[in-house]
């Protein structure tokens, strides 16, 4: 099969499965940004409502750059990844002061500004204004490994080079966004990690997976990056309604965001230990448990309710911007999804 022949089979395809999103009736960068940014590492049925809120409350990026960083973080919460919020602020604003609030128009310009990077300048240089640069993302690189049995591993720079050059030159020449969304969209649907629906495939014949059954093998994914484990004791300070948070600082998880003094352990310690480390005679209540994952850690959390801080926990507390709020002031910080999960657990928010 030629390759335009492949392109026009998955603009086919395309045309009669794709899903009805609203990203998808618009040529403004401004909201393919949005949509783009929100989809990274998010599904879509997790990032539709996402994309909704922030399009209702900022029609344009004019009024995304000037917005509060604090109400951005709020609205993007429970979302996860929040350094993609920050950068889409910077974005935002980098549109507005450098480029008079107009997105710039090339793959090049694109790249330069934060947050954005080869998938996402590809994605608005086609999507947007029809330049033809193929995206590649998970889905891409899935369907071109099993379609023509490219056994290179994904994850090394050979690979990728590999994958960037063999997309660029099939992607259609004149449709190069509806393509690239074909592609994905094909990816995301038919063509899925798990159970891909070889049956009914309009590639089924040229497939290269399928004719040798190795739609499980492919693509190739070597050196995964570990997880690591951490542990994380969480002192929550309570006086009356006010609780004691701090914003976190940069260079960690979920910098800008709100929580508690945190004691960070190498291992998970029992409330014995706790109390002997810690000198606490006034623990309230250690609470469960919590695991949360991240991309790349998994956090195992406790909190520990106090009501007094005493010398020996005061000079181990990071006091870094600790300030007392109240509850109308705790509702409304942008705070990571586990803390507050801790707040409703205990009956405060
Ligand atoms: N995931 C990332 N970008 C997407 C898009 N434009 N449509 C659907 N899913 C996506």
């Amino acid at each position: 099969m030629s390759k335009s022949a492949f392109a026009n089979r998955l603009i086919d395809w395309y045309d009669r499965n794709k899903r009805d999103l609203p990203w998808r009736h618009t040529r403004d960068p401004y909201k393919i940004w949005l949509s783009e940014i929100i989809l990274q590492q998010t599904r879509v049925a997790q990032g539709l409502p996402y994309y909704l809120a922030f399009a209702k409350r900022y029609s344009t990026v004019k009024k995304l750059a000037v917005a509060p960083q604090d109400e951005v973080l709020r609205l993007w919460q429970g979302l996860g990844y929040y350094s993609r919020a920050r950068n889409l602020h910077a974005c935002a604003k980098k549109v507005v002061d450098e480029h008079n609030g107009k997105f710039p128009e090339t793959y090049e310009e694109l790249l330069e500004l934060p947050g954005i990077g080869s998938y996402t300048a590809a994605a608005i240089a086609s999507f947007a204004f029809n330049t033809p640069v193929a995206v590649v993302d998970g889905n891409v690189f899935r369907v071109l490994a099993r379609v023509f049995g490219i056994e290179l591993d994904i994850a090394s720079p050979a690979g990728k080079k590999f994958f960037f050059e063999k997309a660029n030159e099939l992607i259609h020449k004149e449709k190069p966004g509806v393509y690239n969304q074909a592609i994905m969209e094909f990816g995301a649907l038919q063509c899925t990690p798990l159970n891909p629906m070889c049956k009914n495939c309009t590639l089924a014949r040229m497939c290269v997976a399928n004719q040798q059954n190795l739609q499980t093998q492919l693509p190739v994914k070597l050196n995964r990056t570990k997880v690591r484990t951490r542990y994380f004791y969480y002192w929550v300070v309570r006086n009356g309604q006010q609780l004691l948070l701090r914003k976190r600082a940069s260079g960690d998880i979920w910098s800008g965001l709100y929580d508690f003094p945190l004691q960070e352990e190498n291992k998970s310690l029992n409330t014995r230990q706790l109390s002997e480390k810690y000198g606490l005679t006034n623990i309230d209540r250690v609470s469960k448990e919590y695991k949360h994952i991240l991309s790349h850690q998994k956090l195992v959390v406790r909190f520990i309710e106090i009501t007094e801080v005493n010398t020996k926990l005061k000079k181990q507390m990071d006091t870094a911007g600790l300030n007392s709020y109240t509850k109308k002031q705790v509702e409304q910080l942008p705070k990571p999804v586990l803390i507050s999960r801790y707040l409703q657990d205990v009956g405060y928010l």
